[in-house]
């Protein structure tokens, strides 16, 4: 049967390199499909107010374009993100936008399981800074499978591909894993988890992974480096378990603050006439 692939451009570029490079991998792609491109930062993908009552069985009071294009993430047999660094980062769209998706801890659907290939763009070698560890939490926050995660360079629209045969190959072997059942394998100093290279240093050898939020330690033998990680119970998303207990652990929230409610007003209102809001 047909594919559906839905591509999140984080680039307000026209044909720029996030675009091409997303169609570039899309023709390697051998099964057959369908491409629906939605360039996110035309959306209108308004910041979650932070209400609840998405949990709470009352729906997202914002309306705008966010279910439009989370649902059609969900239809999708596969999802590409690719995103241009801004500021060491990724395109701030795209955490707009995930933190709207609280709403899917309620909603009939869920992107759980589902293919993702993360694509960022930079136009300076090494100074794509967090933007691929911004992609890769995104996906595990929203249970989604990430087939392989990569970095490509080029500043000027096009250049990702303007003499660069590597980066041409490299997309087209992405193309190859978007539909492969081949698991992704990560370097050995990665988080044997997610694959994130990037920790937090707790102190003596014990890390925990910035992407996943497990915890483990450092080990070295001669020149070599790995990371040995576990899952943690209490991490709030990486599996569909916790993912549900965290779901819980926030509705439970609304009776307690129903309880509390009375005296957190009390504390709050002594702050409110301080200051002038611009
Ligand atoms: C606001 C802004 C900030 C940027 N910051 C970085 C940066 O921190 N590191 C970097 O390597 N490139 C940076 N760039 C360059 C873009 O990441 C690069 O040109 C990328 O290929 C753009 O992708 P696009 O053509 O899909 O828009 C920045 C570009 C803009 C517009």
């Amino acid at each position: 049967m047909k594919k559906n692939i839905v591509a999140l451009i984080l680039s307000p570029r026209s044909s720029g390199n996030c675009e091409i490079l997303t169609k570039e991998i899309c023709r390697h792609v051998s099964e057959e499909h369908d491409l629906t491109l939605v360039r996110l930062t035309a959306k209108e993908i308004k910041p979650c107010k932070g209400c609840y009552a998405c949990l709470m069985g009352g729906g997202c009071p914002l309306d705008d374009d966010f279910m439009e294009v989370a649902e059609a993430m969900a239809n999708s047999d596969a999802v590409i993100i690719a995103t241009p660094t801004y500021f060491i980062g990724a395109n701030g769209v795209l955490k707009v936008f995930l933190d709207r998706c609280l709403q899917l801890f309620s909603a009939k659907f869920s992107l759980r399981g589902k293919p993702v290939l993360n694509l960022v763009t930079a136009g300076i070698k090494g100074e794509a800074g967090y933007s691929e560890m911004m992609l890769n939490s995104f996906s595990l926050i929203l249970g989604m499978k990430i087939k392989a995660s990569e970095v490509f360079y080029g500043a000027l629209p096009g250049e990702v591909f303007y003499e660069n045969e590597s980066q041409l190959k490299r997309a087209a072997d992405l193309g190859a894993k978007l539909f492969s059942d081949k698991e992704r394998s990560f370097a050995e100093w990665a988080c044997p988890l997610c694959g994130s290279d990037v920790i937090q240093l707790l102190g003596k050898k014990q890390i925990q992974c910035v992407v996943c939020r497990n915890y483990g330690e450092i080990v070295t033998d001669g020149d070599s480096l790995k990371l040995e990680v576990t899952i943690n119970p209490d991490n709030i998303f990486f599996t569909e378990e916790q993912a549900g207990r965290h779901g819980l652990w926030l509705q439970g929230m609304k009776s307690r603050f129903m309880k509390l409610r009375g005296k957190l007003a009390k504390l709050t209102g002594a702050y409110a006439d301080e200051g002038e809001w611009l």
